[in-house]
This record gives structure tokens, C-alpha cells and sequence, in this order.
């Protein structure tokens, strides 16, 4: 049933707490069948304003008792309710308050709040898990110095963590013992953390720039040390990085690291205790790819870098979400940018931004970077807060200047270091840094969209002019029916017949640099004087805005850019917008039943890039990834068939491998040398392995069985998991005759092993067959795949539902059908989970009109289910809407 009665939450409403709680004892008797927590709060009145009800946070909990000044509260001093624990007449100064829960964590399958993972005790707070804990003021602007106090059987739980520093440890007699840890920076509940288990460490330490000694430690399973040492050497790599590149230093004598199985998100940035999804901890050549190492070291870096950026500093409420999270999702990307190839990362990051945020943009669920309302905060952690969040920064960049930005930050860790603070505050300190009105750039934060920019251009002989009219549009948005200009900074570069890019005289029209001009009107003409020959215009070079453009560029100019472009993003723009146009007519002549044919061009630039010694193989396997079916689903926007998609996608990839396959066959020759040499999972030797990969992945489009044996060989040989499930992953999704055996090989060898089943998974889910609907069925029975964790589900059924387009939108509805029942019975157990699945029919209205009502009907059965979580109504809802 939908919770429509649930009235949502306004950020017009802020107002800051009547009491604040300026220290926090808690003391956990940590059992297998129940779990005691004390928990000691010293709370006084704000602005002296005493005498006013106090009324604390509570979800799931069981209350024991209460007590204020140590005198125990009688059962009319107080009301308990459903999600509150209220005070009515407390003292009109300041006084402590007693208050002992009882909690069940082995019943928590919520994964928020205190719950079991692997046989540890571990908690989830962000965003509101602490009042799962025990009753308090849950919101980021209440900030206490916690001391915690952890009890627990010593064999079951030797480790036992907690925010900050250990202060003190003992044994208790009868078998127990105890650890005492203080934290003694303020900080809000969502980053209290304990974990209680016994699990092994991987020990090592980091001198801080100012000669601070700092332990350092990740605890895994028993086994798991050597797979994370790689997390290991992130962790410290980013501190490093941290130090040379914002100033930033650590602040406390311990940094711990805990991997847990089961895990809602990827990582949690808990104050000195950050608690991460195993998956982005345990790491080595035989059961990890390129892509997982890179995401353990961004993931490490990421919820390290929160330190400063979320925890010293941190929101004031949650609509300001964004001021932790983009920032700190920019910190990371400049760290990897740094640490590997910056134009690889860049174009990485792209993808990830149009794949996940544009979508989320142009459809029901679209919301400002800051949203102004929520019901439910667990869905607001999303592609638009995070990535495009992190892209308004590096506009903000872009638009400023290094050196002001690099002020800027500066200013506002010194200004304020200690609190909760806004976007506004934040905007303010670059505003002063830089002398610049920034008043218009807020839109960024307020505006949901993402703009069009349309170019057309003209260039006259007779006075050497050359003219760009840029015009933009942000399209409607739930709630947001029309829009403002926004400031766009333009990156550009005109590129001369040569190769070079061209310097004009003179530039008009624009706020304007060498390299970067300002649109802020709807519609404005660029006038470049001094140009004799028409330029090629390479526009939003590294994608320095996140918007779509509109630009009917010639494909003879898109493979002049491939070949020429000094801006490595825009040369993979142009070889991605030249494939795309065709496989989108192809998928048009498809569709209307029509043959269809390709020209040349894209194989014929790609063949050149490829042979070019300039360009770094990682570089070189980015240009022969063409766009997938979900962005050429996304292009053609409307009256989606998405098996007229897969079909022109794939004959484009076949005559692109038949223009090429001798130069594949060398490049996957080439990468061969690498098996069986000693593995390293940097950036040089993945760039090797993904272009043999990709190099592969055309010849057997083929279907030529020489190139099947030759997949086959390499995934008996590989020595290390980017080539073994790269070629798994083309046996079976091109349904070659091993296919069947090796995906047995690969189990019986990794079944035991439950990030590779995850890969195992995943493979067989993504299968564009008919078949794979009732395969994806049958995998629920395995013995090795579970509903009640996260990572099992989301390889299983989120990949079918979001990777597998032909098969999840099923023109049977089959595919809607089984996400959907799958998704409500989720809901019972984890509704953060179930919540995140159903965003995969996002996009259900742009389907043709067969499809549509099959997946309208889907959400509705799903709608009309007996009881359904906050999270899963809110998302239904407004999908609906
Ligand atoms: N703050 C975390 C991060 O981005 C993510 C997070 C938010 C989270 N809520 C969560 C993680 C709930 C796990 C569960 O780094
Ligand atoms: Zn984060």
C-alpha cells in the first residue's frame, strides 16, 4: 500500500535543536542472544531555554529504563512511542539522562544499527541507524564527544573498536573482557561505530607531515591478511595525498579499517573506524579484476578523505548531503586522476556520471543536487548528490581558477573546522576567495535537469570570423516546470587544419579565457576574430560541464578529432558520438524492419588511433568500447525497443571486428606475453590487459570457433582475474560452445569464495538470451547466493535489472514481473536494498508502448502489496507519479 500519508520533510522547516547533548557514555554488554546499551547523555538547553519537552529519536527499540540525575523515571514522566522516546518536563538546566535499550542484532537484517555480520558485531549509522541504538537527538547538528565501553565474550569477540582512541582494556573473569575507547573530537551520531569480533590484522603506520605517529590496521576474516594489503597501500597513498594536495593532516593516533560481508552501501567513513563492504577491501590477483582494485584504492581514499571533508566538517542536515559527499567524491577522483592516468579516470568517471546520474536527471526521480524535500533520506544517496555533486565542484574549479578554489578550501577548513555547516556557507568562502558572484552558480545545487546545450557555428572568409551560437535548456523536473540559465564553463580549443589549436585575435560574447568561456544567457554568439580557416571546434573539452550537447558536427570532422584532438576526452567524445549516430539509425532501420549497412569511418579512425605509439593502451581500449545498450537507450530517449537496440549494437560490433580482426588478433597477441608473468594491478599493466581484452571480445564476435579455442585457452591460462573473467564473460555471452564448462570450472574453483561467486553471478545474469530469466531463478537456489546479502543480490538480480535491457523489459513483461515480486519480498528483510532495486524502472516510460504497460502493471502489483517499507513506497511513488 502506498504511504502517501507520510508527509515529507522540508528544508524550509530547519530549525536547529532546543537541547544540545555535549558528551554521550555508552556501554554495550554484547551477547549472542541480546545486546544491553547504556548509554549516559549530558544534554543542556540551547540559548538557555529550559523546561521544553525533549524528545529523542527511536526506531525498533526496546526501552529498559530511564533515568535523569540518576533518579529512575516513572512511567508518567515519560511517553515511548513508535519512533520517539519524549521527556515532557525536563530540568530547566542542564542534567544526565540515563537511558538503558535492549537490542537484538542476530534479528537485524535491516544492516542499520547494530547488527551480526559473519559472527562480529557491527554497526551502520549514516543516516539515522543510531536511534536503532538507543534513543537520541539522530541529526548531524548535534555534535558529542563520545567514550564507549564495550563488553563481550573473549573468544567470540578478541576485537573489540570503537571510534577515536583505546583507553583502556581488561579482562572481566567469567571468560569476558572489556575495551574503553574516547573520541575526543565532537561529532555527530551517524559516525559512531563499534565493531566486536574476531577477525585478523594487517598492521602498519604513517608518519603525518607534522610528525604524528599513526597505527594503522585492517581487520578481515581469519585467511583474508594478504588480500588486504593493496587496501592497505591505498590508505596510505591517500594520506599522503591528502597532506601534498589540500594540506590536510589525520587527527587521531589510530586509523582502523573493518571489512564486513554484509553491507548496504560500499564504505562508511565512521570517525577513526571506517567500516567498508568487503568488496572494497579484499583484493589480489586471484580474485580480483583491474576494475575492483581500482575501486578498492578509490573507496579507501574516498571514506579516508571524508575525515576532513564530513567528519571535522559536517552537514548541518541531510538536505546538505552534497557538501560532504560531492566534495569528498571530487577528492577522490583528483586522487586517482593523480595516482593513475588522468584522462582514463576523467573518461571513467564520464561514463559513470551519464550512465547513472543523466538518467536519474531526465526521469521521475530527478531531484537538485540539494533537494529541498525527502521522505525518506536512504534515497537521496544518489548519482545526482554524489557524481554530479562532484561535478559542480570541478565547474566551481574551472570557473575560479586553481589558485582561488585552492584558497577557497582553505578558507572554509579554517572557517568551519568544528561544525555543521550549509552549501551556502561553503559557496560563500570561493565567493570571497575569488571576488566572484557566485549567486547565479548556486543553481547548480538548486536546479534539477540536465541542461541542453545546442551549437551551431559559422565561419566568413572575408573578415576571418568565426562564430559559435551557443543556446541552453534545462528541461521540466518534477517540481521544477522551468529553469534558469546556468553557468557553464566552456573548456575549448579550435583546432586548425594542422593539428594544432588555432589562437584568435579577439573573443567576444563571453566572459573569456585562453582555454575557457562563460555561458550564462540562454542563448549567446562567441565571436573569434582573426581566423582565416574554418577551425574544427572541440568543445567541453575533459567534460567541463555536466550537461548534453547538441551538435551536428560532420563525421569527417569527428574523425579529424579522434586523430587530432590536443584534449585526449574530447578525441574519445568524438569517437563515441561517431558510433553512437550509427548505431542509432541502425537501430531505426532495425526497428522498421529496413536492412542496414555502415560506412567506414569509426572502423577506419579507430584502426589509426590504434596504430598510434601516442596514445596508452588503457586510452586506446576506451576508444574501441563502443556506447552500450543502456546509453543508446538513453540517446534515442523514447519508444524504446530494446531488442532492436541489441541487435543494431551488435552487428555495428561485427562489422567493426571484420574491418579489424587481424589488428585485434596482434593486439590480443600482444597481451598474451603478460599471462603467467608476475601480476601488478597498476595502471601501465591493467591499460595492457584491457586492450587485449577488448581486442579479444571483437574477435569472438565473429563466432569463428578459432577465436572461441582461443578464449578458451586464455581462460585456462590466466593467472589473474581481469583476463579469466574477461574471457568467461565472452564465452558465455556469446554462447560459445564451452561456455557451459567453464563457467563450472570457474565455480568449483571459486564457490567457496563469495566476491568471485558475485562475478559468477553477474555473468550469467547479464545473458541477452531468452533463457536467462529462468536461469537467474534457478541461481536463487544455489547454495552459494543468499537473500539476505546485499552483494549476492545486487550481482544477481540488479545486474538482470539494470545490465540485462533485453531481458529485464522483456516484451512478455516477465522480466518486470519477477524484479518487482523480488523486490517486495526484499522489502521485508532490507528495505535500503529493496529500495535501490526498484530504481532500475526509472526509466519504464520511455519504453515502447507494449513494454510500458507491462512494467506500469509490475509497480502496480508491486504498489498494491500489504506492507511496504518508507523507502520502497517513496521511491514507487514518485516513479509512478
Ligand atoms: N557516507 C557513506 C559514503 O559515501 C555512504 C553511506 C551512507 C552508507 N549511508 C550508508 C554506507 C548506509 C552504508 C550504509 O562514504
Ligand atoms: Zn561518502
Amino acid at each position: 500500500m502506498l504511504n502517501d500519508t507520510v508527509a515529507p520533510i522540508r528544508l524550509s522547516d530547519y530549525r536547529p535543536s532546543d537541547y544540545a547533548i555535549d558528551r554521550i557514555a555508552l556501554d554495550f554488554d554484547l551477547r549472542a542472544d541480546e545486546t544491553l546499551v547504556r548509554a549516559e547523555l549530558a544534554v543542556s538547553p540551547r540559548d538557555g531555554i529550559g523546561g521544553k519537552p525533549l524528545v529523542l529519536d527511536g526506531d525498533e527499540l526496546t526501552l529498559v529504563s530511564v533515568a535523569l540525575d540518576g533518579e529512575v523515571l516513572g512511567a508518567n514522566s515519560y511517553q515511548v512511542q513508535d519512533t520517539s522516546l519524549t521527556i515532557s518536563s525536563p530540568p530547566q538546566g542542564a542534567f544526565t539522562l540515563t537511558i538503558v535499550t535492549r537490542l537484538d542484532p542476530a534479528a537485524n537484517t535491516k544492516l542499520m544499527g547494530l547488527y551480526r555480520s559473519s559472527g562480529a558485531w557491527c554497526t551502520q549509522c549514516e543516516a539515522e541507524g543510531f536511534r536503532r541504538i538507543t534513543y537520541f537527538l539522530d541529526r548531524p547538528d548535534v555534535l558529542s564527544v563520545y567514550r564507549v565501553r564495550m563488553e563481550a565474550d573473549a573468544k567470540e569477540a578478541p576485537v573489540l573498536l570503537s571510534n577515536g582512541n583505546l583507553v583502556e582494556s581488561g579482562d572481566c573473569g567469567n571468560g569476558r573482557h572489556f575495551a574503553v575507547w574516547d573520541d575526543p573530537w565532537p561529532k555527530p551520531s551517524y559516525l559512531f561505530a563499534l565493531v566486536a569480533g574476531d577477525l585478523e590484522a594487517v598492521k602498519d603506520s604513517f608518519t603525518t607531515k607534522s610528525g604524528r605517529h599513526v597505527d594503522l590496521a585492517v581487520y578481515v576474516e581469519h585467511g583474508n591478511g594478504s588480500k588486504a594489503l593493496y587496501a592497505m597501500d591505498s590508505l596510505k597513498r591517500s594520506m599522503k595525498w591528502d597532506e601534498d594536495v589540500f594540506g590536510r593532516e589525520y587527527d587521531l593516533d589510530v586509523f582502523n579499517v573493518v571489512a564486513v560481508s554484509d553491507f548496504n552501501m560500499g564504505a562508511m567513513e565512521n570517525k577513526g573506524l571506517n567500516i567498508f563492504n568487503d568488496k572494497y577491501v579484499l583484493a589480489d590477483a586471484d580474485i580480483a579484476t583491474d576494475g575492483d582494485y581500482a575501486g578498492v584504492e578509490s573507496v579507501i581514499a574516498h571514506e579516508y578523505f571524508h575525515n576532513w571533508t564530513g567528519n571535522r566538517i559536517t552537514c548541518r542536515d541531510w538536505f546538505q548531503l552534497c557538501l560532504k559527499e560531492g566534495l569528498t567524491v571530487f577528492r577522490d577522483q583528483e586522487f586517482s586522476a593523480d595516482e593513475r592516468s588522468r584522462p582514463v579516470k576523467r573518461i571513467a568517471d564520464v561514463k559513470v556520471l551519464r550512465s547513472h546520474q543523466f538518467p536519474e536527471d531526465g526521469g521521475p526521480l530527478a531531484h537538485p543536487v540539494r533537494p529541498n524535500q525527502y521522505k525518506e533520506i536512504n534515497n537521496f544517496y544518489t548519482a545526482t548528490v554524489y557524481e554530479k555533486g562532484a561535478e559542480v565542484i570541478r565547474m566551481l574549479k574551472t570557473l575560479i581558477g586553481d589558485d582561488a578554489f585552492a584558497r577557497g578550501m582553505t578558507l572554509y577548513f579554517d572557517r568551519h573546522d568544528g561544525q555543521a555547516a550549509t552549501i551556502e556557507e561553503f559557496v560563500a568562502c570561493f565567493a570571497e576567495t575569488s571576488a566572484r558572484d557566485l549567486s547565479q552558480f548556486m543553481n547548480w545545487y538548486f536546479q534539477a535537469g540536465t541542461p541542453v546545450v545546442t551549437v551551431a557555428e559559422r565561419h566568413d572568409e572575408a573578415s576571418q570570423t568565426y562564430e559559435l551560437v551557443l543556446s541552453q535548456e534545462t528541461p521540466p523536473t518534477p517540481g521544477q516546470p522551468s529553469k534558469l540559465p546556468q553557468v557553464i564553463p566552456v573548456r575549448f580549443g579550435l583546432v586548425g587544419s594542422t593539428g594544432n589549436d588555432l589562437r584568435p585575435s579577439r573573443i567576444s560574447g563571453a566572459e573569456t579565457s585562453a582555454d575557457v568561456f562563460i555561458l550564462d544567457k540562454a542563448q549567446q554568439t562567441i565571436v573569434f576574430e582573426g581566423l582565416s580557416e574554418r577551425p574544427v571546434p572541440s568543445l567541453f573539452r575533459a567534460f567541463s560541464a555536466p550537461v548534453k550537447v547538441r551538435h551536428a558536427l560532420s563525421s569527417d570532422d569527428q574523425v579529424f578529432l579522434i586523430g587530432n584532438d590536443a584534449d585526449p576526452f574530447n578525441r574519445w567524445q568524438a569517437a563515441t558520438s561517431l558510433s553512437m549516430a550509427a548505431i542509432v539509425k541502425a537501430t531505426h532501420q532495425a526497428r522498421s524492419g529496413q536492412p542496414f549497412s555502415f560506412d567506414t569511418a569509426f572502423a577506419e579512425a579507430l584502426g589509426a588511433a590504434l596504430d598510434s605509439d601516442a596514445l596508452d593502451p588503457a586510452f586506446k581500449a576506451l576508444l574501441m568500447s563502443p556506447p552500450g545498450e543502456n546509453d543508446i537507450a538513453r540517446e534515442i530517449s523514447e519508444n524504446i525497443d530494446p531488442d532492436a537496440i541489441h541487435t543494431a549494437l551488435m552487428a555495428f560490433r561485427r562489422f567493426v571486428a571484420s574491418r579489424l580482426a587481424p589488428r585485434f588478433a596482434r593486439l590480443v597477441q600482444d597481451g598474451t606475453g603478460d599471462i603467467g608473468s608476475g601480476f601488478s594491478p597498476d595502471a601501465a599493466s591493467a591499460g595492457k590487459r584491457a586492450l587485449a581484452n577488448a581486442a579479444l571480445d571483437y574477435l569472438a564476435l565473429t563466432g569463428e570457433s578459432s577465436a572461441f579455442d582461443l578464449t578458451y585457452a586464455r581462460f585456462q591460462a590466466a593467472t589473474n582475474m581481469t583476463d579469466r573473467l574477461a574471457a568467461l564473460s565472452i564465452l558465455v555471452h556469446r554462447g560459445a560452445p564451452q561456455a557451459d564448462e567453464a563457467l563450472a570450472a570457474f565455480y568449483a574453483r571459486f564457490s567457496s569464495v563469495p566476491l568471485v561467486v558475485d562475478k559468477w553471478l553477474a555473468t550469467q545474469a547479464t545473458v541477452a538470451k531468452a533463457q536467462t530469466l529462468d536461469k537467474v531463478i534457478a541461481l536463487t537456489a544455489d547454495p552459494a547466493f543468499s537473500f539476505g546479502n546485499p552483494n549476492r543480490v545486487r550481482s544477481l538480480i540488479g545486474s538482470f535489472a539494470s545490465l540485462n535491457p533485453t531481458q529485464f523489459a522483456r516484451a512478455d513483461g516477465k522480466g518486470f514481473d519477477y524484479v518487482a515480486q523480488t523486490i517486495g519480498r526484499i522489502d521485508d528483510s532490507n528495505p535500503q536494498l529493496a529500495s535501490r532495486l526498484l530504481v532500475s524502472f526509472r526509466s519504464w516510460r520511455s519504453y515502447e508502448q507494449g513494454r510500458r504497460s507491462k512494467a506500469e502493471k509490475a509497480l502496480r502489483a508491486l504498489q498494491a502489496k500489504e506492507k511496504l517499507s518508507r523507502d520502497v513506497s517513496d521511491i514507487l511513488e514518485r516513479t509512478l507519479a
